[in-house]
């Protein structure tokens, strides 16, 4: 396994749509794996293969708080198949977008139905911070990130602000300095 570096906005491959797999093969299973290992390092509690620059339909989560313990789940062309009428407001994060937060407003309860690391059709029933996650994965899949769903002038502060800590960033690398701590974000 490997871990892979992390796209961050403002990048123009965050904004694709991803294409599905046509099956889940050795090669899928071992970017899984690699997704699964830079999720748990940087680290975060969802990954999407378009965050790691790879245009295909496969997300991996893992969850793991007192009411809800997933274990670590690979999810290969997921898509909602049933989602409540009832709504959950939370505060995201997205490793794509470090260290910036946001309340977005989805379904609290969906059915997702995919293929998992042995190929085979799963349908789960999520409610709670695992349905908030696995909707904000396959957002990714569609260009999606969770600051499309806040408003243009918060949207438009934390990509300024994620421009600039870039730039500062590239310019102590040139410099030789040291890199700072990063705090954790999960999704
Ligand atoms: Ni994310």
């Amino acid at each position: 396994m490997a871990t892979l570096p992390i796209l961050t906005a403002p990048d123009p491959r965050l904004k694709k749509k991803s294409a599905p797999v046509d099956s889940v093969d050795a090669e899928v299973r071992q970017l899984m794996d690699d997704m699964l290992e830079t999720m748990y390092a940087a680290p975060g509690i969802g990954l999407a293969a378009p965050q790691v620059g790879v245009l295909k339909r496969v997300v991996v989560l893992d969850i793991e708080r007192e009411d809800v313990k997933t274990g670590p789940l690979f999810m290969a062309n997921p898509e909602i198949v049933e989602a409540s009428d009832e709504d959950l407001s939370y505060e995201e994060g997205c490793l794509s977008v470090p260290e910036h937060y946001g309340e977005v407003v989805r379904p609290a309860k969906v059915t997702v139905r995919y293929l998992d690391r042995d190929g085979k059709q799963q349908d789960m029933a999520c409610e709670g911070l695992l349905a908030t996650c696995v909707q904000h994965e396959i957002d990714h899949l569609d260009g999606v990130l969770f600051i499309d769903h806040i408003s243009a002038l918060k949207r438009n502060m934390i990509l300024r602000k994620l421009l600039k800590a870039r730039k500062e960033k590239e310019r102590d690398e040139a410099e030789g300095k040291p890199a700072k701590d990063k705090e954790p974000a999960p999704a």
